[in-house]
């Protein structure tokens, strides 16, 4: 009986954001998410246990998108190469946790694609993390449903349990292993939402949202935001159903900012040096949250969210996303004519077994 598997799983875009953990080991969140998978960026994940590999293996396909694109495109061209060690280490726990399910120790060689460069904005933990337990089951015969599914994928990466159901996703947080887990709020066909993910710069960002997870609770903000999130989440849960974008885009906009808010105020020493918090934004980054507040001023319907990055991800219906696109590309010539990439992301699917 073959060993191998492949799958696939999109990364996901929060609206209710994943900052702060109550258990750091477990991934356990201090409050529920919300979030939509996201088409354009995938990651493929095949894995192969077999016994006569001494050690796992882990394969990384290097993205081949150029810096000067205007558009993120698929990248699977090349031979995949040795993953550097932190990422291998992560994937090697991972199917640690899997083999202890199957009961088995077999080894595994993991060759991993992604559809998108890092340093866009988009974290590739959830899709891979997300990708990596569906193959790593499969190859394994193991016919774990989605909430299992969910459950492992989080030990991985917290909010690669958000990437395991389809479309529009809750994160519940539980508050323990087996309760922590996402479900579906509604299917991806629900709602013509569109994220243009902004790539205002690829530098990788200085501090990890690893690291920002473990300052949060020390800004005096962080417990404001979380007395107003079970309200906030409810109404952003609701719009979602009711397909409500002006309720949604506020208060996913307000949610974003209350985030940002908590890491510049997350005061911290690095590197020997005191730091007032975590500084996610660039200049360029501000200059988009300003237009935004401009554009919806003058009749275009748009909202914003950013993630751990200087990416603005600006969110529209289906319909306005052209006359958004207009905007940020009137806006660039405004100012130097330098060309940011944008991606353009519609609600996707579930992490699944492919080929
Ligand atoms: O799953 P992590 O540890 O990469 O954290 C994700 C943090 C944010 O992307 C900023 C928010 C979120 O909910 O995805």
């Amino acid at each position: 009986m073959p060993h191998i598997a492949t799958a696939q799983a999109h990364a996901n875009l929060a609206f209710v954001k994943y900052w702060g953990k109550a258990d750091a080991t477990l991934n356990l969140p201090l409050n529920n998410s919300i979030s939509m998978n996201l088409s354009e960026a995938t990651t493929i994940t095949t894995v192969e246990f077999d016994d006569s590999l001494p050690a796992d293996q882990v394969l990384l396909h290097n993205s081949t998108v150029q810096q000067d694109q205007t558009q993120l495109t698929l990248p699977f061209g090349e031979a995949p190469q040795p993953a550097g060690a932190g990422f291998a280490q992560r994937v090697v726990n991972q199917l640690d946790r899997i083999r202890a399910v199957a009961s088995i120790r077999t080894r595994a060689r993991v060759t991993t694609a992604n559809s998108f460069p890092s340093g866009a904005g988009i974290a590739s933990s959830a899709s891979g993390m997300a990708a990596l337990t569906v193959a790593a089951a499969a190859a394994l015969g193991l016919n774990l449903d989605q909430r299992t599914l969910s459950i492992l994928a989080r030990r991985g990466s917290g909010s690669a349990c958000r990437s395991i159901p389809a479309g529009f996703v809750e994160w519940h947080a539980g508050t323990n292993n087996d309760d922590s887990y996402a479900s579906q709020i509604a299917t991806p066909e629900h709602w013509p939402l569109i994220d243009l993910a902004v790539v205002v710069s690829r530098e990788p960002k200085k501090v990890p949202s690893s690291e920002g997870h473990q300052l949060a609770l020390g800004s005096p903000f962080s417990q404001a935001r979380l007395n107003t999130l079970p309200e906030r989440t409810g109404n952003i849960r609701r719009a979602i159903h009711e397909r409500d974008f002006e309720t949604f885009g506020r208060e996913t906009e307000a949610e974003a900012l209350a985030m940002h808010t908590i890491a510049m105020t997350s005061a911290h020493v690095a590197d020997g040096s005191w730091r007032s918090g975590v500084y996610y934004w660039l200049p360029d980054t501000l200059e988009l949250l300003a237009a935004v507040q401009e554009w919806r001023a003058d009749g275009l319907e748009v909202y914003f969210t950013l993630d751990a990055g200087p990416t603005v991800h600006l969110l529209c219906l289906a319909d306005q996303a052209s006359a958004v696109i207009d905007a940020v590309r009137t806006l660039e010539t405004e100012r130097d004519g330098r060309i940011w990439e944008i991606m353009r992301n519609e609600p996707a699917g579930a992490a699944r077994v492919i080929g």
